[in-house]
């Protein structure tokens, strides 16, 4: 297939390079390609001629969001209609990538993927917006959510907690924000599968299974031979975003086609290894 991906040197966009080989591919990311502007994102899309986008581009860094709110509808909206429109023109499909930040974390049930939305925060709210667009713009259009995505790279959770431990030998994590981590090399093979199939609709994709960030943190601390370092449970953790307390995303839709996801843990444990961190 001939396959374009938005956010190409992200987490996702990499781990999408490595799933998809063999697909004739077209990465987009700044700053060769913004995709916050239309006519340049048009012409490189049509150049192309894709029969699938996969757009992965955010601004994913959720205070950021808050702090400038004009840079985060401008890219996570503005840039998903630009990315939307030129992917109608090529008569593409769509595959959106979006975030359990649309929910509140209110339900004391997991969420489905028809739950209606109610996002706390900037990032949330643009992240919804990106996904009403697509579904006005683009028929073929799959939405798929994720929470709490790791993978290559030094911007997310488990190096955090590796940095942080080696530098000061203790962490506090709080045991009030419940989610589910996203291994990406697991999404992005989900996504492989999912797009040779014309089921378009709202998908939910993470890993399998609830942790709290204090959860998850000793996880990777007992994995990675540091269960010495001291881990403090602690709620209430002072930010500028508002996030969900507790969102659990159910994958229904995406298992009636075959597409399930293994449970946090296992995903945990591969990228330790693939990353040779795993001791235990
Ligand atoms: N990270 C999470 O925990 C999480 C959770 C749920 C859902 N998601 C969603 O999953 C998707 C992938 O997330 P990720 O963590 O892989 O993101 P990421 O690592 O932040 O990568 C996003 C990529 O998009 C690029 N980009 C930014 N502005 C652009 C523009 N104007 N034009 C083209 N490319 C641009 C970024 O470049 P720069 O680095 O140079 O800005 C970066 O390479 C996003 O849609 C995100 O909302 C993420």
């Amino acid at each position: 297939m001939r396959i374009a991906v938005t956010g190409s040197k992200g987490q996702l966009g990499s781990a999408l390079q490595v799933a998809l080989q063999g697909h004739d591919l077209l990465l987009i990311d700044l700053p060769e390609n913004d995709i916050t502007q239309l006519a340049a994102t048009r012409a490189s899309l049509a150049g192309f001629g894709p029969e699938v986008v996969i757009h992965a581009a955010a601004m994913t860094n959720v205070d950021g969001c808050e702090k400038d709110p004009q840079a985060a509808y401008r890219l996570n909206v503005l840039g998903t209609r630009n990315v939307a429109v030129a992917a109608l023109e090529c008569d593409a499909a769509m595959v959106y990538i979006s975030t359990d930040y649309v929910f509140d974390g209110r339900k004391a049930e997991p969420y489905w993927e028809w739950d209606d939305c109610s996002p706390l925060s900037v990032y949330g709210r643009t992240k919804w917006n990106g996904e009403r667009v697509v579904q006005q713009l683009c028929a073929r259009a799959y939405i798929v959510r994720i929470a709490w995505l790791y993978g290559q790279g030094p911007r997310n959770f488990p190096q955090t907690v590796l940095r942080l431990a080696d530098e000061r030998g203790r962490l506090q994590m709080v045991t009030d924000e419940v989610g589910s981590p996203t291994y990406a090399a697991d999404v992005a093979e989900a996504l492989g599968l999912l797009v040779q199939q014309p089921a378009y609709g709202i998908y939910h994709l993470p890993n399998s299974g609830v942790c709290s960030r204090y959860e998850w943190a000793r996880e990777i601390l007992a994995r990675t031979g540091r269960s010495h370092v001291e881990l403090i449970a602690t709620e209430k953790y002072v930010r500028a975003a508002r996030v969900p307390a507790h969102a659990e995303l159910r994958n229904f839709c995406g298992a009636e086609i075959g597409i399930t996801m293994r449970p946090w843990r296992e995903a945990l444990n591969a990228y330790l290894a693939a990353n040779g961190l795993l001791v235990s």
